[in-house]
């Protein structure tokens, strides 16, 4: 019996005959030879189907293969340079093939197809080279982020996806029949990792988060994950350091596993070796000045009415796109005016109308990938404003009582992983980052 293998370890085997399993992606060749490039998920290997070199019955069933036709193929592995295939450079001379299913009029063809098509066969489009890298670059990015954080002493704390109240803007909450009572799907998993780093010290979630934004940009999705740490006794200067140390680490990681796909999504490599610390901190003032002297050395009247911004006004995808393609690589743009942001930043002090926040948007037009901030430790002060905000102190009682209970000064951030897969991706949409996109207009597959 051949050893079963998977196609990534391949160069293993040379000179060996095994057994692989998968689907067909693509056939080519005439008469007696045929070349099916098979994957099996961990790659794609040439077999090579030649018919002296098994039964007829073999031969026949390899010449009626079409795309996505799923066999079991047995046969000796050759190093053979100019054979196809991830990792490639590698052949199977088939020896013996088993049909498990012809596959007729896949939909999806090699051919040019248009966007919305491709989303009703997500299903099958991620099966496609060009998801099948993205997907796995999502992955190590996941991992990445975490193993930096473990390593770091940071605790995996979940936090429910089932909550009583808004965590972020209540114009974006998902309102769920809890057994007749309201109940909201998490915004953010923030609050209860602050009551966990009273337990833990430094604490991480990781999870879907939900948002029901109106807004049809390539930046929103309705369902994400997004990955928190919050850290007792941290400031925000603290903050940039371990969010650039960890963003560094995710870039070189992608970087050191993923030549392979990055080259099948034709990205950029250049731009991302060019990630190293440190990234440059500029305030909201200072990003607002800049923005400003922009505007003037436009001429375009319409390029200048897109980018025009008040002091006090937040940064929409223009101005943000904007900021970051001043910079090479990822920038941090803090204290940004409180009345843009949530409930529970922390004031300036000496300047309560800018808070203890910051974003870090990333190169090349980007934008915000993490949002993060100083949260209130002082009772009165979060009380106030949750007052002031029409939230409602009750579904807040627990938190608040962080307050009372040994209260002290932390800080924490949101790091979105679809943002973040599309700009290491190089990608113009969140829509290909995540396997299944939740979409103002779409929830099908
Ligand atoms: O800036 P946001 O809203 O911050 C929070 O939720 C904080 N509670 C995080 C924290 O401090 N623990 O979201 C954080 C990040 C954004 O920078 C962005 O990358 C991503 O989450 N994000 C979205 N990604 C896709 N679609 C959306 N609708 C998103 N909204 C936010
Ligand atoms: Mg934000």
């Amino acid at each position: 019996m051949a050893e079963i293998i998977r196609i990534k370890d391949i160069a293993r085997y040379v000179g060996r005959e095994v057994t692989v399993r998968g689907w067909v992606y693509n056939k080519t060749g005439k008469g007696r030879l045929q070349f099916i490039l098979l994957r099996d998920g961990s790659g794609q290997a040439q077999c090579v189907a030649f018919n002296k070199e098994m039964s007829p019955e073999a031969f026949e069933i390899a010449r009626g293969l079409t795309q996505e036709s799923s066999v079991i193929i047995t046969g000796e592995v050759r190093a053979d340079e100019r054979a196809p295939g991830i990792p490639g450079g590698f052949e199977i001379g088939i020896r013996s093939i088993e049909l498990l299913q012809v596959a007729n009029d896949y939909p999806i063809t090699p051919k040019e197809h248009g966007t919305e098509f491709l989303m009703n066969h997500r299903h099958l489009w991620v099966r496609s080279n060009r998801q099948w890298a993205i997907l796995r670059i999502r992955a190590t990015i996941i991992k990445a982020l975490r193993d930096w954080l473990d390593d770091q002493g940071f605790l995996l704390v979940d936090t429910p996806i089932i909550t009583p109240a808004a965590g972020e803007e209540t114009t974006t909450l998902f309102e769920v029949d809890y057994f007749g009572e309201m109940a909201y799907l998490a915004q953010t998993g923030q609050l209860y990792n602050e009551a966990n780093i009273m337990a833990f010290g430094k604490v991480y979630c990781f999870g879907p988060t939900f948002r029901a934004e109106k807004s049809k940009t390539r930046r929103h999705l309705i369902e994400f994950w997004m990955l928190e740490p919050e850290i007792a006794f941290c400031n925000l200067e603290e903050l940039m350091d371990i969010e650039e140390g960890m963003v560094c680490y995710v870039v070189e990681q992608v970087l050191e596993k993923h030549q392979r796909e990055l080259e099948i999504i034709e990205r950029d490599i250049d731009k991302l070796a060019a990630i190293t610390s440190p990234f440059a901190r500029i305030s909201y003032d200072d990003a607002v000045a800049r923005l400003h002297q922009l505007c003037e050395e436009i001429d375009d009247p319409e390029r200048k009415a897109e980018l025009a911004i008040e002091w006090g006004e937040d940064f929409g995808s223009p101005q943000e796109t904007a900021i970051a393609e001043m910079f090479d690589k990822p920038v941090f743009v803090y204290h940004y005016p409180t009345a843009v942001k949530a409930f529970y930043m922390t004031p300036v002090a000496g300047r309560p109308e800018i808070c203890r926040s910051v974003d870090l948007l990333a190169p090349e037009g980007y934008g915000e990938i993490i949002g993060g901030s100083e949260r209130i430790h002082e009772l009165e002060l979060l009380e106030a404003n949750i007052d002031k905000m029409g939230l409602g102190r009750e579904a807040y009682q627990w938190y608040l009582e962080l307050r009372k209970f040994g209260t002290a000064p932390h800080a924490g951030f949101g790091i979105g992983i679809e943002r973040t897969v599309a700009w290491i991706c190089g990608l113009n949409h969140l829509r290909e980052t995540i396997p299944y996109a939740r979409l103002l207009n779409r929830k099908y597959p």
